[in-house]
């Protein structure tokens, strides 16, 4: 039986004009920075954004925009609160800070469910941070918001990059759009990654030096998007 709640789903995205999952296929690259970084630029740039967090390993967008004590509203589903100029969902507010991470068909349960409740206002944009990995929450994504288009984040290792391959040749399986790769964490100006990238069919978005004062950012918003990363970040949403 088909969940009923699936065909909410698409009634509560309609609002919205573009959907991007911050992905990647290994975990630690960077892409709640860049997931949050890039939703406070795009609001920079005078549009309409929301940030979704769909991290069910450990969600940290919270962590990044500093947000404390702050939940979504009821009116017949949840409101998102308004955070730094952008309406901000995640799983935190479901699942609490609780040390269990969500399995299998929970993880799925929750991301339907969340999906399903969340009252978005007209966006422009709605940028999801991802879990790492190719798993169950990409499948799932995608079977519930087939229009989702994604943007892949990688590091200069050739272990982080493998992984792109294997994230790009699901997406392209199944016909889902992909914005492009980010490089991030740069050491150095080589381009072996931007040519790995377009060796593969895809567009090199961005490569983002590694800014060793992005941690001090953490919590601070306005900080974070005083930063080198933030400024890489602001170009990526010009051209997304
Ligand atoms: N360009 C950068 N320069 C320096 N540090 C960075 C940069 N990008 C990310 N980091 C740091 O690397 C760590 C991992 O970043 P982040 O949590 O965004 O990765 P992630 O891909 O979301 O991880 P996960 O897979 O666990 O969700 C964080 O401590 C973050 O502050
Ligand atoms: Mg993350």
């Amino acid at each position: 039986m088909v969940d009923p709640r699936v065909n909410v789903i698409e009634q509560r995205l309609k609002r919205i004009t573009r959907i991007i999952a911050v992905s990647s296929g290994k975990g630690g690259v960077g892409k709640s920075m860049v997931a949050t970084a890039l939703a406070l630029s795009l609001v920079k740039l005078g549009c309409k954004v929301g940030l979704f967090d769909l991290d069910f390993t450990s969600p940290s967008t919270h962590i990044i925009l500093g947000v404390e004590g702050i939940q979504p509203k009821e009116e017949k589903g949840l409101v998102p609160p308004m955070v730094h100029g952008l309406e901000y969902m995640s799983l935190v507010y479901y699942s609490g800070n609780q040390a269990t991470p969500l399995r299998g068909t929970d993880t799925s349960n929750a991301l339907i469910e969340l999906l399903a409740v969340t009252l978005w206002g007209d966006l422009d944009y709605l940028v999801i941070d991802m879990p790492p990995g190719i798993g169950d929450a990409v499948l799932d994504l995608l079977r519930l918001v087939p229009r989702v288009e994604f943007l892949i984040v990688t590091t200069s290792s050739l272990l982080a990059f493998e992984t792109v391959k294997k994230l790009s040749s699901l997406l392209r399986e199944l016909n889902v759009s992909i914005l492009g790769v980010v490089e991030n964490m740069k050491m150095n100006d080589s381009s072996d990654v931007k040519w790995r990238t377009e060796m593969l069919g895809l567009k090199f978005l961005m490569g983002i030096p590694y800014d060793p004062k992005i941690e001090v950012a953490i919590g601070d918003a306005a900080k974070l998007l005083e930063t080198s990363f933030a400024q890489r970040v602001n170009l990526i949403a010009q051209r997304v």
